[in-house]
């Protein structure tokens, strides 16, 4: 039986056991107050709750590991990190044209018309203040964070076509950001095409709830394009506002812990993986674990594909160093020992493989029935 309950959870990291329940009741897993958590689902429900927590193991009398947690956040460590921003859409509103644009209006000289790489996220620096973008080209992370119940998303940029309005995926979209809590801003863009109809963009926003401020709503919508360049600098001026606003804030003293967006096979260097830092600093040598695997930091890169020391919070970076693949959306911790990451990692290498035997098992045995 797994030691950690809602209960404990809830004394460790210092937030009412409701606030657990409810998260993993979003999940659909309707637990009470003394159900056992498995120690990963308490690591993620702590960071969604804005604490970290460490667990402890414990060998007991009964020669068992068991588990105590506790939690590390000093606010007096907290300081200032850029926001994480979404870009969310349907299909071909250009989501990925007007982060190109942000970029190559935003790098550093010189830089601008060498982006040959297409990656998930990047850091923008506009007038000294920083911006990390996440795309999502329909890549499985963002879905795969949402089913983990993780958000690293602050902000949300979504982006609607003027000549296309709010279709499908968008709708979709708006339920995500909802359900996230993440402020929202609207890119209404494709805005120079002569068939750009901007009043059936509002009115179909204001339809699906998200009610433009011109309306009299709360929901900034921005017209842009990424062929010209239009609206791109009231975008991140309004992106920075409501950064501002929230001021979004992190330890970078402590061990960092964040998301994999996503990770490759790369032949020549091993397992290449995208992450972004939400807490702490990594640096190279640092031990971490990411779901099933684990590793040490060989090298790392920022999203120029320079060569980096360390990153601080709401840092993308590519590290090169994990035995395996990771899985996208898969929180990654830094740990002081990498015999005890290694065991993590094959522990719950173990435990999934168990799950999908038994899962296997039990559906042989309704065929057998079935069949007889
Ligand atoms: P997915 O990643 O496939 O979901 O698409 P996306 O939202 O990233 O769209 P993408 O940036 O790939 O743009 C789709 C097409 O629209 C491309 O052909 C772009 O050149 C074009 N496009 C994007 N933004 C604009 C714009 O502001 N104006 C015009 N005229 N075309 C645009
Ligand atoms: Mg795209």
């Amino acid at each position: 039986e797994p030691p950690i309950t809602v209960r404990t959870l809830s004394e460790a990291i210092g937030h009412p056991s409701k606030d657990i329940m409810r998260i993993l009741w979003n999940e659909g897993n309707m637990v009470t107050i003394n159900d056992g958590l498995s120690e990963e689902a308490a690591l993620e429900i702590s960071l969604e709750l804005g604490v970290e927590l460490e667990i402890k193991r414990q060998e007991t009398a009964k020669d068992r590991l068991t588990l105590s947690v506790e939690s590390d956040e000093d606010p007096a460590n907290l300081e200032h990190r850029p926001p994480i921003v979404t870009i969310l859409g349907h299909v071909d509103h250009g989501k990925t044209s007007l982060l190109d644009k942000i970029r190559s209006a935003n790098v550093t000289s010189g830089e601008a018309g060498g982006i040959t790489q297409h990656i998930a996220s990047y850091q923008v620096d506009h007038n000294g203040q920083k911006v990390t973008f996440v795309d999502t080209p329909g890549h499985a992370a963002f879905g795969e964070m949402r089913a983990r119940g993780a958000n690293i998303t602050d902000i949300i940029v979504l982006v609607v076509a003027a000549d296309d309005g709010v279709m499908p995926q968008t709708k979709e979209c708006i339920s995500h950001a909802k359900s996230s809590g993440a402020p929202i801003i609207v890119a209404m863009n494709k805005c120079d095409l002569p068939d750009a109809d901007e009043q059936k963009v509002l009115q179909d926003l204001a339809a699906n709830e998200i009610l433009p401020a011109e309306w009299g709503g709360e929901i900034e919508v921005i017209r842009t394009s990424a062929t010209t360049g239009e609206g791109i600098e009231n975008l991140l001026e309004t992106i920075l506002v409501t950064a501002e606003l929230h001021e979004y804030k992190a330890d970078p003293k402590r061990d960092a812990v964040g998301v994999c967006l996503e990770a490759f096979l790369d032949e020549g260097r091993g397992v290449m993986s995208w992450l972004i830092v939400q807490r702490g600093t990594m640096r190279v040598g640092d031990v971490i674990l990411c779901g099933e695997t684990y590793g040490r930091v060989r090298a790392m890169y920022n999203d120029r594909n320079e060569e980096i020391q360390e990153a601080p919070p709401s840092t993308p970076i590519k590290v090169a160093g994990l035995e395996e693949v990771p899985s996208a959306g898969e929180f990654f911790f830094v740990m002081p020992e990498i015999e005890e990451a290694r065991q993590i990692a094959n522990d719950r290498r173990h435990a999934d493989r168990a799950e999908v035997l038994s899962s296997r098992r039990k559906s042989l045995s309704l065929d057998d029935l079935l069949s007889a």
